[in-house]
């Protein structure tokens, strides 16, 4: 096995990066709210190599990266009114836009779908990245298919070694969670997967935002799910999460009732479980916080061997319904909810 080379992100660097793109291969890139792993969106072979390196299901389709609006034109059929809104309010940044696809973008980039999702991300090292590329870059969570997203260099470097020959290191991602996908229908925006840019945010571009109900349920059997990746299991550390939801007093009650030894708390500050006979675990106070850490905190479970988890539930509004969308999913939507 060979190992992947881990690269900073000065010029030098860059550039190694760039040319490893212009090859037609695939690197781990840093962005403001997950890791990505970069190929170029247009090249068909490359695209393959990123669902071999990620194992991913081929009708999954990936996000396509652009560092300028006019970038956009030539990928898609039409724009619609609310994108040209909403991308002056909201790019460069977290919010991914469903469109129709052109002929250019290759089918395995849309996963056989005729639509494609866009993203102009903010962060300064993926800006510059793409635009010494000089084409748009598809790239999906760095991860291996199934885990958790990677907020870090080294996440990605722990589930790609080996299978992709770079990683560009950025930081520490600003956001945490993915971005908001949205797709549109005449005229109003319905929300696929929640982020940072909030139900709340897009309302002042529309009134009529919509919030798919595969946001918070699960997809019933023999459903079609508007986004292929909300079917798939995801997120999933090997610890059997329970999602509690109450206040912290119920929480506390539970879990004195229910933990066993081995039982860790994933907490909003560590003296949610104080004077209690259990393992704890925070993953921040506001919503910022909690999206900003819970990818990292639910590898870390995995990293402290972790078996049985309580989590104190989100907030289900603003950023919190991020990353309760996230976190039901690494429960397998196992919520108990208390009075
Ligand atoms: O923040 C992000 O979005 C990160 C960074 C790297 O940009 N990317 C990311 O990609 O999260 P990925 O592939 O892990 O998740 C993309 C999600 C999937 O759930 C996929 O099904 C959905 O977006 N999606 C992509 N294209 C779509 C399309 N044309 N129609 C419906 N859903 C789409
Ligand atoms: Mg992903």
């Amino acid at each position: 096995m060979f190992e992947t080379k881990m690269l900073s992100s000065d010029e030098s660097s860059l550039n190694e990066a760039v040319k490893l793109l212009k090859s037609g291969e695939v690197v781990g890139i840093p962005t403001e709210t997950v890791y990505g792993l970069g190929a170029n969106a247009l090249n068909e072979a490359a695209v393959r190599k990123i669902f071999a390196a990620k194992g991913r299901p081929a009708d999954n389709p990936l996000i396509v990266h652009i560092s300028d609006f006019e970038q956009i034109r030539p990928l898609v059929k039409e724009i619609p009114e609310l994108a040209y809104k909403c991308a002056d309010e909201f790019w460069p940044g977290p919010l991914t836009m469903i469109m129709q696809k052109s002929d250019i973008i290759p089918d395995v980039t849309s996963g056989g779908l005729d639509s494609v999702g866009i993203r102009m991300p903010s962060h300064k090292t993926a800006r510059a990245i793409i635009d010494k590329c000089g084409f748009p870059i598809a790239a999906p969570s760095a991860n291996l298919s199934g885990s958790p997203s990677p907020t870090t260099a080294g996440h990605v470097f722990n589930d790609m070694n080996g299978r992709i020959p770079a990683i560009v290191d950025g930081g520490y991602s600003a956001v945490g969670v993915e971005s908001t996908v949205i797709s549109f229908e005449n005229d109003s925006i319905r929300i696929l997967r929640p982020g940072f840019v909030s139900a709340e945010d897009l309302k002042g571009i529309t009134k009529n935002v919509i919030i798919d109900k595969g946001v918070v349920a699960q997809l019933e059997k023999g459903s079609v799910a508007l986004s292929p990746g909300m079917k798939y299991k995801h997120y999933a550390p090997k610890a059997d999460i329970t999602i509690i939801d109450g206040s912290l007093g119920a929480f506390r009650a539970y879990v004195s009732k229910n933990a066993s030894e081995d039982t860790v708390c994933m907490v909003f500050s560590q003296n949610d479980c104080k004077d209690m006979n259990v393992g704890t675990i925070c993953f921040g106070a506001t919503d910022e916080e909690q999206a900003h850490m819970l990818f990292d905190t639910l590898r870390e479970l995995d990293n402290i061997g972790a078996k049985k988890v309580f989590a104190r539930c989100p907030r289900k509004s603003g950023v919190g319904l991020a990353v309760y969308n996230r976190l039901l999913r690494a429960a397998a939507f196992q919520v108990v909810t208390l009075k």
